[in-house]
């Protein structure tokens, strides 16, 4: 007997090999491209998505509209996955980190059906990704904290493809202001983001949208007779019903004599004043509980004149432990000085329909809110997920320091300097660095098709513009439809971002190519 181990696959197992499997999973992948390659820039159109209760989100994000899709395809989730990774590590780039991946493939397909093998397409592939980000080391713009209209600028060209583009001026003078506010000297600024607490509140126009010290969460307080505004507060943070425990079963109880009535009324409020007395001892002003207060409770609460807010959504009370330096307790029993957290204001207010509560002046004094005012939900929305995107943008330019400049600019360098590197390779690697180099062009050329622009006439003028180092930063304003120095125009992109585009690229290919066979169970989906 052979030592060759026999696998033996279960009935109805199908086998697809070599080629064939590779061509199935790009295919699946490149149609994921297709779906948000008309998103891409400044002309980029919008997607209508429908969820399956009908509600209508408008979009041109290009994380959005794939977070929206149901695909089954393995391979086609790889490529959401993509998209993924590059929304929580930049938070930008989404639909041109997916075509670009699905460039580089369809360009490695190209070479496998001229009978290249796929082991030098992946060291090919290699060695010009690794080149690639030498040359972004080599040619991007550094800048310093100080440097503010840079951070704006690359603030507006991630506006730019977006809704909220025509208020730019406006969203990146406030989104600096607010990164600022939380930005960390050891370059975690990024990591940090999430403590800009944005809070959609109705208002007449995006342009209403404030930058609030603090934090603010959509509750009201439990009781009117509750002081609106509560300076100096002591704030305990809780986990625990303020009501009397309710029995587990419908119990009867019999009483007998007025008197008795009397004893079970005291007993349950005897409860209530031991909660009170707890709270009242350590001069506790302000009751954040992510459980419920009852009525009577936070009458006795009102009388005391302490505030409290009930039934507050983990992500809130989360925002409001960090801001006021609280610790969530459990067990009211243990709660101590220690626990309680500080802002010199509390206040109630009202925006709208709606009632609000403002912590400010918190002892950490890095807590944010941006108070997005806008009059539909729905813009509101849409404005939200933008306005994530610069916060995540500027935070990152705060860790990287390292601009380059959009607008195909940086591809189309890319594209030249990756060309000449080819040629100091031999073999069949050559076509591959080449072919990696043509999917940098993949870039441009969208933003121009996406503008309605002459595609072929333009890219070729892009590359003609690229003669000196002094040309890299040449690309297109599809906003004014004209050529030149993107740097100068304003129109740049952490060089994170490209990077990281280059980095999922290819290791994705890489992934991709090495699979030479696919085999699936029964019944599921290729
Ligand atoms: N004025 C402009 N002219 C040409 N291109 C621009 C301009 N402003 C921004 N861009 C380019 O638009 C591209 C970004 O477009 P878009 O925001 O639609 O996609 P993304 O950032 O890749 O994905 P998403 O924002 O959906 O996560 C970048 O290449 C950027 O350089
Ligand atoms: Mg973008």
């Amino acid at each position: 007997m052979s030592n060759v181990p026999i696998i033996i696959l279960k009935e109805g197992t199908e086998e697809t090999r070599e080629r064939e499997a590779r061509k199935q999973n790009i295919t699946a992948m490149v149609a994921i491209a297709e779906t948000i390659r008309s998103t891409l820039g400044p002309k980029g159109m919008s997607k209508m998505l429908v969820d399956s209760l009908g509600d209508v989100t408008i979009t041109s994000d290009g994380a959005e509209i794939l977070k929206n899709l149901d695909i089954e395809n393995i391979a086609a989730n790889m490529m959401v996955n993509v998209a993924k990774s590059i929304d929580e590590d930049i938070g930008d780039g989404t639909t041109s980190a997916v075509i670009f991946s699905a460039a580089l493939l369809n360009n490695a397909l190209e070479l496998i059906e001229q009978d290249i093998h796929p082991k030098p397409i992946i060291h090919g592939y290699k060695l010009a990704a690794d080149k690639a980000l030498e040359i972004i080391k080599e040619i991007a713009e550094k800048i310093s904290r100080d440097d503010n209209e840079v951070f704006k600028n690359a603030a507006k060209t991630a506006m730019n493809a977006k809704d909220i583009a025509p208020l730019k001026d406006f969203f990146s003078g406030l989104a600096l202001k607010a990164v600022k506010h939380i930005a960390e000297e050891d370059g975690n600024t990024f990591a940090k983001v999430s403590n800009i607490k944005i809070v959609k509140a109705p208002g007449k126009s995006l342009k209403d949208t404030e930058l609030i010290n603090g934090v603010y969460t959509q509750k009201g307080k439990v009781n009117t007779m509750m002081p609106d505004l509560i300076k100096d507060a002591k704030i305990a943070v809780i986990r625990r019903k303020l009501d009397v425990k309710k029995t587990e079963f419908d119990a009867q109880i019999r009483i007998s004599s007025p008197t008795d009535i009397q004893k079970f009324l005291n007993q349950e409020d005897k409860i209530l004043q031991d909660y009170l007395k707890i709270f009242k001892d350590l001069g506790v002003k302000m009751i954040v509980n992510s459980s419920d207060i009852s009525e009577k409770f936070g009458a006795y609460l009102a009388k005391e004149g302490i505030a409290g807010i009930k039934n507050v959504s983990e992500s809130d009370y989360k925002s409001i432990l960090k801001a006021v330096d609280a610790k969530l307790v459990d067990d009211l029993t243990s709660l101590s000085e220690n626990d309680l957290g500080f802002a010199e204001k509390v206040q109630f207010e009202k925006l709208g329909d709606d009632e609000y509560t403002l912590f400010s002046g918190c002892k950490n004094p890095k807590s944010v809110s941006i108070l997005l005012k806008g009059g539909l939900d729905k813009i509101l929305s849409t404005a939200e997920v933008s306005l994530n995107d610069v916060l995540s943008v500027i935070a990152k330019l705060f860790d990287t320091k390292t601009v380059v400049a959009g607008g195909g600019a940086i591809y189309i360098e890319l594209a030249k300097r990756t060309r000449a590197y080819a040629n100091e390779i031999s073999g069949k690697e050559q076509l591959a660095v080449n072919a990696f180099a043509l999917a940098f062009e993949e870039i441009p050329k969208t933003l121009i098709r996406n503008a309605g622009l002459e595609e072929i006439e333009l890219l070729t003028e892009l590359r003609a513009a690229h003669r000196t180092p002094d040309d890299k930063w040449i690309g297109i304003d599809t906003i004014t439809n004209t050529i030149g120095d993107n740097f100068k125009k304003g129109i740049v992109e952490p060089a994170e971002l490209i990077n990281h585009i280059i980095k999922s690229g290819s290791e994705l290919t890489n992934l991709i190519l090495r699979v030479d066979r696919i085999i699936s169970a029964k019944g599921s989906m290729p």
